[in-house]
């Protein structure tokens, strides 16, 4: 390492140190990444064999970690995870490491995870709250130049708070590159797992996180229907069922993690479903090509 001195301006000087503050770098540690940016040093020579995903700095990249099985890691993903200046990972209980940063650490021992708080539960004001103080935590990185990823189980698109976080960073930073690395969803593991369709000619899929919403979409026999965020009982859910003749239900437990559990929904025991499932119900009526 070659010790040199740089004279800044004070104007350079300040929006140097209110960026170190923000961002959580060092000075030395900002000024050298933008020296390395502008001689354009190959990642290989600096420093260890990542190989680099196609994403410039810097960008906000929303990274689908999958159901929680590391084997079902995109290998953009994880490179994606792997290569980022900071890896957010938004939890309940910042003293905690929640389910995506125990994946994230499965598959990128070394990535630079840091938890932000968010208020899952919380009203609309609430959320939008936690909401901003994410937008903040990815600003602070984008700001300083980073590649900030925000990992999310699943699929970034389904069910997180990424698209949301997208238009408020594009919102406030018009340039900034804002974009997502598709993971594998709870239902396609499950699906995958007792070899069901999802999907075919003639038949839609919804996803339903309401027992209003999986009666009206099980009134379409064509429809594939599945069922998020299912913590309610599980005679309820066959009550629904009934209503609509509807059968070979597969209720999915902890898919891709230990203990997990593929279950026909007639044969569960009544009570409640856990967070962690995912119910299928397969489109009953034949596809046109099957007709
Ligand atoms: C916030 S949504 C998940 C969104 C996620 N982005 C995705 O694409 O799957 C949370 C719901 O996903 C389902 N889920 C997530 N991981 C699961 C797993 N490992 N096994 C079964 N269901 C799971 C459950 O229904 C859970 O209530």
């Amino acid at each position: 390492v070659r010790k040199s001195s740089i004279y800044l301006p004070d104007q350079l000087k300040g929006a140097l140190a209110e960026l170190a503050e923000r961002s959580g770098r060092s000075e030395a540690d900002l000024i050298r990444s933008a020296i390395e940016r502008l001689v354009a040093i190959p990642a290989d020579a600096a420093g260890p064999a990542v190989a680099e995903p196609a994403h410039p700095r810097p960008a906000v990249v929303g990274v689908g970690m999958g159901p929680g099985d590391p084997a079902l890691v995109t290998d953009l993903a994880r490179r994606t995870v792997a290569a980022a200046d900071r890896v957010l990972v938004i939890t309940t209980d910042v003293h905690s490491v929640g389910r995506s940063e125990m994946v994230v650490r499965a598959v990128a021992p070394a990535a630079k995870v840091q938890r932000v708080p968010y208020a899952i539960g919380a009203d609309d004001a609430g959320r939008q709250a936690s909401l901003a103080a994410v937008v903040t935590g990815a600003l602070a990185g984008a700001d300083a130049g980073e590649l900030v990823a925000v990992a999310v189980l699943g699929d970034p698109s389904q069910w997180t708070i990424f698209p949301d976080l997208a238009a408020a960073l594009r919102s406030a930073r018009p340039g900034l590159l804002v974009e997502g690395v598709p993971g594998v969803t709870a239902y396609q593991a499950l699906a995958a797992r007792v070899a069901t369709a999802l999907g075919a000619s003639g038949t839609a899929l919804a996803v339903v996180d309401h027992l209003e919403d999986l009666d009206r979409r099980l009134a379409e026999p064509d429809a594939c229907v599945v069922v998020y965020k299912a913590s309610t009982d599980a005679e309820a859910v066959r009550a629904v069922a009934d209503r609509h003749r509807r059968r070979g239900a597969i209720v999915g437990e902890l898919t891709g993690l230990p203990g997990q559990r593929q279950v026909p929904l007639d044969d569960l025991a009544d009570g409640p479903i856990s967070y962690l499932s995912t119910v299928v119900f397969p489109a009953t009526a034949p596809a046109p090509a099957a007709r």
